[in-house]
């Protein structure tokens, strides 16, 4: 099988991890999570990053550092993974589910967790809104198993990430907490794998690039096959490589078929029966447009020219017959 996305560990994973194994430093503190948090403020250009387990406590603290309550009403994207929504129910809160190219000017949590590497107007995605949230998950450009971070610029709002994010703990030697916290901080034995990681994004950006621009430069014009505009003032990072095609289900399937591993969008979040009773607005409910068609092809980091060609010649082989 040519899987979707999967982690690409060839650089200096080993041996960050044998440092804190030989060290003793697994857990919750140490240099590697220091470090990996000032690494991801620099490269973000957030001035603060706090860095926590996964992409999904990343927003649940969030919503809580901007005091989303009981009684609050949040607008959360129609078509998003579920955590985004879930963290607001979690809150108390009321999600509005908002369909695609809807507006407000509002105080923003940016979702930008699948977004390392990619820029609006030469700015960090995740470092445009109030709080911005990257992940680190097995499909994500870069990966430390799981893992996450808070970017943010205000100073306050980072050292309560960090403080609600290690249980609230006053005091380093006695067990005094001052509010109701989470064991949500990212350990040091894969804040070391991210660090790692960071070394080797450029080239997986680069990567990705050339995938998309392959599939681009071979798909374009066969059968009904659109692909994702990058809007203007964008440099996307390419993270999953996605085509827009009404054939979508019989094209899943032929693929699985030739072992070749696709995936289509998350089903939008009014579809879903625990979230369909939020109010959803929509003009013309493109969400379920683009679930109905998007299909998202192999374009892990380390994708083989010949792995790739099969999956161009299969889809090719779809729509010719
Ligand atoms: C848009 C979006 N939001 C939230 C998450 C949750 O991140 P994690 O899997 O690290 O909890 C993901 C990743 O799966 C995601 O793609």
């Amino acid at each position: 099988m040519i899987p979707l996305s999967v982690p690409n560990i060839n650089g200096n994973e080993w041996k960050y991890v044998k440092d804190c194994l030989d060290t003793g430093w697994i857990s919750a503190v140490g240099s590697y999570v220091d470090k990996f948090e000032q690494t991801m403020a620099a490269y973000t250009g957030a001035k603060y990053a706090v860095a926590v387990a996964n992409g999904t406590c990343a927003l649940h603290l969030s919503c809580l550092l901007m005091n989303i309550q009981q009684g609050d009403g949040v607008i959360v994207p129609d078509i998003t993974f579920i955590a985004s929504v879930n963290s607001i129910k979690q809150c108390g809160a009321e999600p509005i589910l908002m369909d695609v190219n809807e507006h407000n000017n509002l105080k923003i949590i940016e979702d930008a967790t699948e977004a390392l590497g990619s820029t609006y107007k030469n700015k960090h995605a995740g470092t445009i809104g109030d709080i911005g949230c990257l992940s680190f998950n097995g499909n994500k450009i870069i990966s430390t198993g799981g893992g996450g971070v808070i970017l943010t610029n205000n100073k306050e709002i980072a050292k309560l990430a960090k403080h609600l994010s290690t249980q609230a703990k006053t005091s380093p030697e006695e067990y005094i907490h001052d509010a109701n916290g989470f064991n949500y901080r990212m350990v040091n034995i894969l804040a070391a794998i991210g660090m790692a990681q960071m070394e080797q994004l450029p080239s997986f950006l680069h990567k990705k690039k050339d995938i998309a621009e392959q599939y681009h430069k071979k798909l374009n014009g066969v059968g009904d096959i659109q692909f994702i505009e990058t809007e203007k003032n964008v440099v996307p990072n390419n993270w999953l490589f996605t085509i827009r095609t009404k054939k979508r289900k019989a094209l899943f399937q032929h693929l699985k078929n030739s072992g070749v591993q696709s995936r289509p969008l998350w089903q939008p979040m009014h579809m879903l029966a625990i979230h369909s009773k939020h109010l959803f607005v929509t003009k013309n409910n493109i969400s379920s447009i683009l679930y109905n068609d998007c299909l998202s092809i192999p374009c892990s980091t380390d994708l083989k020219i010949k792995d790739q060609s099969i999956v161009i010649r299969k889809v090719v082989e779809f729509f010719s017959t």
